[in-house]
C-alpha cells in the first residue's frame, strides 16, 4: 500500500469498540497514529477503549457505517481507514439471510464509496477464512479456487473483497485484505472458548459440544493477528493485496474443550456432542477443517508466538480471570 507510515497517518477504524477493532486502536496510537474510532455500539463496548480514550491522538464517533451523513463527516482527513465494523456472527445466516448482506456487503460499499467521494485512498479489511468453504487445500493459500463459501457470512465478506477490488482499480485506491482463521484473545465475546466458558460456568458437570467435536480449526492470538495487520499494510505492495492470517497449526473442537477444563480447574466434565449437521458439521455452514497458509505473510518477514493451543489457552485465562 502506498502510504504514509501509519505512525504518521490519520486512521478511521469502523468497528474500533470491537473486540479486534479496540485492540487496533490501542496498537495505531502506541504507534504514534492519530485514530479516529468510528462504531454503533451494536455489539462493541466503550469500556474496551479505556485507555485509548485517556490518549489526545483518539477521538471518538458513534455512528453507523450505513450513515452517509455522518460517515462523511468523519472521513475528512483520513489517510487510511481500517475497516472492520460487521457481524461476524457465522451462524446468524441459519436464521436470517439479511443481516449479513446489509450489516456486511451494503455497509462496505458505503464505506468504499464514501471514501472514494472525499478522496481517501487506502482500505484495509477484516475478511475471513470462511470465503475458501470446504477448501480442498490445507493449509489453504490466498491464490486457492474456485472459492466457494458456505455461509451466508463468508458470502458477503467475499461479496466486499470483490466489491473493494473494483473500487481499488476502477477509482485507483489501494487495498490490504485480510482473511483470518479465528481470532481469539482478551475482549472477545463470541466464538468457540468464550461459549464454552460461559456453558460451563452455568453448569460444570457437563458441556454440549456442537457437531461431533471433530471440526479442526487454527486459532490465532489477537495480538499476533494485530501485529500482522500493521506489518502486512506496511509491506503490501499490489494495489490490492490479500493476506491469510492464523497460526502454523490447527486443534478439534475436543481439544479447545480440553483447554477450557483445563484452565478453569475442572475434572470429569462429560463432553455431549449434538451431532451436528451434514456429517459433523456444528451447524449449516460450519466449514469442518479450516486451516490457513500464513506463507505469504511469512515470506515477507512476519511470523506469529503463538499456536493455536497457546491462543486458545490465553483466552480462556484471559475470560476467566475477567481480564
Ligand atoms: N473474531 C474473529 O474470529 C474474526 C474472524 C474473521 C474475521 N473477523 C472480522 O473482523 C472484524 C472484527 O470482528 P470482531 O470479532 O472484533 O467483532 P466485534 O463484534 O467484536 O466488533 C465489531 C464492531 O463493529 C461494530 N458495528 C457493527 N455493525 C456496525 C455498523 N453498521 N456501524 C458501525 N459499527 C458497527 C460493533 O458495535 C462492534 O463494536 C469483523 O469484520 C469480522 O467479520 C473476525
Amino acid at each position: 500500500m502506498k502510504t504514509k507510515k501509519l505512525s504518521e497517518s490519520r486512521v478511521l477504524v469502523t468497528g474500533a469498540a470491537g473486540f479486534i477493532g479496540s485492540h487496533l486502536t490501542d496498537r495505531l496510537l502506541n504507534l504514534g497514529a492519530e485514530v479516529s474510532g468510528y462504531d454503533n455500539l451494536s455489539s462493541g463496548n466503550m469500556d474496551f477503549l479505556t485507555e485509548a480514550a485517556k490518549n489526545g491522538r483518539f477521538s471518538f464517533v458513534k455512528g453507523d457505517v450505513l450513515d452517509t451523513p455522518t460517515l462523511t463527516d468523519a472521513m475528512k482527513g483520513i489517510d487510511t481507514v481500517f475497516h472492520l465494523a460487521a457481524n461476524p456472527d457465522v451462524r446468524l445466516g441459519e436464521s436470517d439471510s439479511r443481516i449479513h448482506f446489509r450489516q456486511n456487503v451494503e455497509a462496505t460499499q458505503n464505506v468504499i464509496e464514501v471514501m472514494r467521494k472525499t478522496g481517501v485512498k487506502n482500505i484495509v479489511f477484516t475478511s475471513t477464512s470462511t470465503v475458501y468453504g470446504e477448501a480442498e487445500i490445507i493449509p489453504t493459500p490466498e491464490s486457492y479456487g474456485p472459492t466457494i463459501p458456505i455461509s451466508l457470512y463468508g458470502a458477503s465478506k467475499l461479496a466486499s473483497e470483490a466489491m473493494i477490488s473494483g473500487f481499488c482499480h476502477t477509482y485507483d485506491m489501494n487495498a490490504v485484505i485480510y482473511r483470518f482463521a479465528n481470532v481469539v484473545g482478551s475482549r472477545s465475546n463470541h466464538g468457540v472458548t468464550f461459549d464454552f466458558v460461559n456453558k460451563l460456568r452455568k453448569d460444570p458437570n457437563r458441556l454440549v459440544i456442537l457437531g461431533n467435536g471433530g471440526q479442526k480449526k487454527s486459532y490465532t492470538h489477537v495480538s499476533d493477528t494485530i501485529d500482522a495487520m500493521i506489518f502486512g499494510v506496511e509491506n503490501a505492495k499490489e494495489r490490492v493485496e490479500i493476506f491469510n492470517m492464523g497460526s502454523k497449526d490447527y486443534i478439534d473442537v475436543v481439544m479447545v474443550a480440553d483447554i477450557v477444563t483445563d484452565v478453569m480447574g475442572l475434572k470429569d466434565v462429560k463432553y455431549e456432542f449434538t451431532g451436528g449437521v451434514d456429517g459433523g458439521r456444528g451447524w449449516k455452514g460450519d466449514v469442518r477443517v479450516m486451516h490457513l497458509s500464513i506463507e505469504k505473510l511469512m515470506s515477507i518477514g512476519w511470523r506469529p508466538k503463538y499456536n493455536s493451543e497457546e491462543s486458545v489457552r490465553l483466552t480462556a485465562e484471559s475470560i476467566v480471570s475477567g481480564i
